[in-house]
């Protein structure tokens, strides 16, 4: 009996055999379409907080103005149901959106454009599998001129290369990886690549560190002073994998990237990245300032904020607590040539990211009600030139500033 339904089952598996290799196939090719899906964060942009996966709503400030991420479900009326293939490349690789109009650089085509066609032909098949979602998404919200798509005619003409990655022979296949997914997929430099003021890539000086919107986004070069050149590749990779690691926590932008993102790439994947950031020939070793002198009267005034309000978690040698309170002795970050990020941390505070590696985040408190713009920006300048660091004073009107966007931005 037993035997009989056995064979009956083999027969039935070698007679469909063919139709289930393919099916196998297919469904390798629409696991690594998600998988790819993941490492560009498609979803980051995509979704709106709350909202259903890939209908879009997200609003992205940009130098130009306001630009809400379209609905990408199957949807023919709403979202890109409607969509060939070839235009769904043409969108990731030359940034022309439907009916061949023009897209913004919002959408970070020109890091797709490095993706092989291959890659976005598999990203492809896995959109298509998904349930089509019903979302009517007004994307272009630009004030005049830059509503005008034609404006982007121009902005393409200076910023953007068309052109897939080319692999370097001289470095190791997991380098060469590593590059790829910076470069393309991951589109690191979208937020760590200096802009001009177009907002284009300054593409001499990758990975330098930028401002955006209200953040910024570090050196990430291999620069030992403002870079990461101090951390290891594990520190990398644990940092890109759980948001934490000895030297700091991620928080805003950076710990969005991290969950949606780098928290669920493969381990190799991570180590290729972390490879190729600790050798991507960029970071020169930029001059070491003077600390400020002890005796300043911010810094002395800083001393004392610092002992009040900061030095319980992050300690009097700011040596902080592995995994809890991040580091500021010798951090980069704090370092950072735009003191930006650090005047947001101390105004609004964080709540750093919560991957699976690390699941819950401890939090900065905000000291936006009890410091003045003068207070922050004393405690921000000690900070800076305390235990071997040195980086330029932080002006209050700089602090005034960040508090100013902060309270536009609910
Ligand atoms: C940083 C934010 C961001 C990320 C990440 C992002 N997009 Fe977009 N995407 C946008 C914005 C904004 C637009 C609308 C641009 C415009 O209207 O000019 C857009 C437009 C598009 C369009 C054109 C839709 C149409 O109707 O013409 C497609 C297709 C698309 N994105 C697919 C993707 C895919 C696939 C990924 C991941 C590989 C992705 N996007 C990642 C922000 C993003
Ligand atoms: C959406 C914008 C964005 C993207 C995309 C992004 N980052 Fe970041 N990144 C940031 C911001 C902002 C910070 C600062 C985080 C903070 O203040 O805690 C940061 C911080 C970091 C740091 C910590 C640096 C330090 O000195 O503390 C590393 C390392 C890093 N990013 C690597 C990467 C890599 C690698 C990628 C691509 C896989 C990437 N980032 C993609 C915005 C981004
Ligand atoms: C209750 C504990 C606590 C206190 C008090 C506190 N912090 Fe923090 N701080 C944190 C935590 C936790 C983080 C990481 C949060 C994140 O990344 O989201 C952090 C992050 C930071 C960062 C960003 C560093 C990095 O590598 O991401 C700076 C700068 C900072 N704090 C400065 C200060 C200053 C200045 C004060 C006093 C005005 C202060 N903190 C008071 C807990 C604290």
């Amino acid at each position: 009996m037993m035997n009989r339904s056995l064979t009956a089952a083999a027969l039935l598996l070698s007679l469909s055999g063919a139709a289930f290799a393919q099916d196998t196939q297919s469904f390798d090719r629409v696991e690594r379409g998600r998988y790819l899906s993941v490492l560009s964060d498609c979803a980051g942009c995509h979704t709106a907080p709350g909202g259903a996966s890939f209908a879009g709503g997200l609003a992205l400030d940009t130098p130009f103005g306001r630009l809400v991420a379209p609905n990408i479900t199957p949807d023919r009326e709403t979202g890109i149901g409607n969509m060939t293939d070839d235009e769904f490349v043409a969108a990731l690789h030359e940034g022309r959106g439907h009916n061949g109009r023009r897209l913004y650089p919002a959408m970070p085509y020109p890091a797709y454009t490095k993706m092989t066609e291959d890659d976005v032909r598999a990203m492809r098949s896995y959109f298509r599998t998904l349930e089509p979602v019903h979302n009517e998404v007004v994307s272009n919200q630009l004030p005049f001129p830059f509503n005008i798509r034609l404006v982007m005619l121009g902005w393409n003409w200076i910023n953007f290369l068309p052109g897939r990655y080319q692999p370097n022979p001289q470095k190791s296949a997991e380098w060469n990886r590593g590059a790829y997914i910076v470069q393309g997929p991951a589109h690191c430099g979208t937020c760590h690549t200096p802009k001009t003021l177009l907002g284009g890539d300054k593409n001499a000086t990758p990975l330098a560190g930028a401002t955006l919107q209200g953040w910024f986004a570090p050196d990430i070069t291999t620069d030992g002073h403002r870079g990461v050149g101090s951390w290891s590749k594990d520190d990398l990779a644990q940092y890109l994998k759980t948001g934490a690691n000895s030297f700091t926590l991620a928080s805003g932008p950076m710990s969005e990237a991290i969950s949606h993102s780098t928290s669920q790439m493969t381990d190799a994947d991570i180590a290729a990245i972390a490879t190729y950031l600790k050798d991507s020939g960029t970071g020169g070793n930029a001059a070491k300032p003077a600390s400020l002198a002890d005796n300043s009267n911010a810094m002395r005034v800083g001393a004392a904020i610092y002992k009040d309000n900061c030095a319980a978690c992050h300690r009097d040698s700011g040596i902080g607590d592995a995994g809890l309170f991040p580091k500021l002795a010798g951090s980069a970050l704090v370092q950072q040539v735009d003191p930006m990020t650090l005047a947001h941390v101390v105004l609004s505070g964080t709540r750093a990211v919560s991957t699976d590696g690390a699941p819950t985040g401890p939090a900065m408190p905000a000291f936006d009600w009890r410091l003045n713009d003068a207070q922050v920006a004393a405690v921000l300048t000690y900070i800076r030139n305390s235990w071997g660091n040195a980086a330029a004073a932080v002006p209050a009107s700089a602090v005034a500033d960040q508090r100013t966007s902060l309270a536009k931005t609910p």
